[in-house]
């Protein structure tokens, strides 16, 4: 059962990846020209809304989200009863990181930053259909210091569970090869990077456009 329940987190987590990259990619577009990002990134929002596949692909990413939370949730407090097991394990370099220790603290941060998230965005286009002007929207948001904080700061702990996650779903997964160990550590580390730095620089950029 300890199995199955690492091997669906470790699934649910590689697809939120996948949705994180695309959501990156996009979010991206905000950073051109002002009226070029403006036509971009309304047309791209506008075009996800009416395809059917991405709306599919969107449901996925919400039950990924809840199932990851939920398995996150069963195996550390499995883990806590059975902490004789984990000091074993403490002097496994693997297990030692901070992060590593610390996965369901930086969750539960993550998952703060998603509710006010979505909040501020999904919450308004899904049920407000206040989605003419997608861009201005987050334009908006990101001129108040508060929320380019809390975007901000929330980058941090969001690239610290990823350099601990994805090196940690592929070995659940098996495909964490010893001779590719040291390759796939580099490879968490780099995309945790690329995603922390990416999604928390975007607000600071929007500030001072
Ligand atoms: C610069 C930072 C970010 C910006 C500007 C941004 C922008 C947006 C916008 C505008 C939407 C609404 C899209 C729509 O419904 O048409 C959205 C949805 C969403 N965002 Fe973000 N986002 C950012 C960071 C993040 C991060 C760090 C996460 C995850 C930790 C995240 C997770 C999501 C999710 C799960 C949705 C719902 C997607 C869906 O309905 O398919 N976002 N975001």
């Amino acid at each position: 059962m300890i199995v199955f329940r690492k091997s669906f987190l470790a699934i649910t987590g590689l697809f939120i990846c996948f949705f994180l990259t695309a959501h990156l990619g996009a979010n991206f577009l905000l950073l051109l020209p002002a009226e070029t990002a403006r036509n971009y990134y309304n047309s791209y929002s506008a075009f996800l809304r009416g395809n059917i596949f991405v709306t599919v692909i969107a449901y996925v990413n919400y039950l990924c989200i809840l199932f990851h939370i939920y398995y996150a949730v069963v195996i550390s407090v499995k883990n806590k009863s059975a902490r004789s097991i984990q000091y074993e394990l403490k002097n496994n370099s693997d297990n030692s990181s901070w992060s590593s220790q610390n996965m369901l603290f930086l969750g539960a941060l993550i998952f703060c930053f998603l509710v006010i998230h979505m909040a501020n965005f999904w919450f308004k286009v899904k049920f407000q259909h206040n989605e003419s002007d997608l861009y201005q929207m987050v334009f908006n948001l990101f001129h108040e210091p508060l929320y380019v904080a809390i975007y901000v700061f929330s980058a941090l702990p969001l690239g610290l569970h990823l350099s601990h996650g994805v090196k940690s779903a592929f070995k659940t997964l098996g495909l964490y090869h010893k001779k590719y160990l040291r390759w796939i550590a580099d490879l968490s580390v780099i995309y945790a990077t690329v995603v922390g730095i990416g999604f928390g620089i975007i607000p600071i950029i929007l500030f001072f456009k």
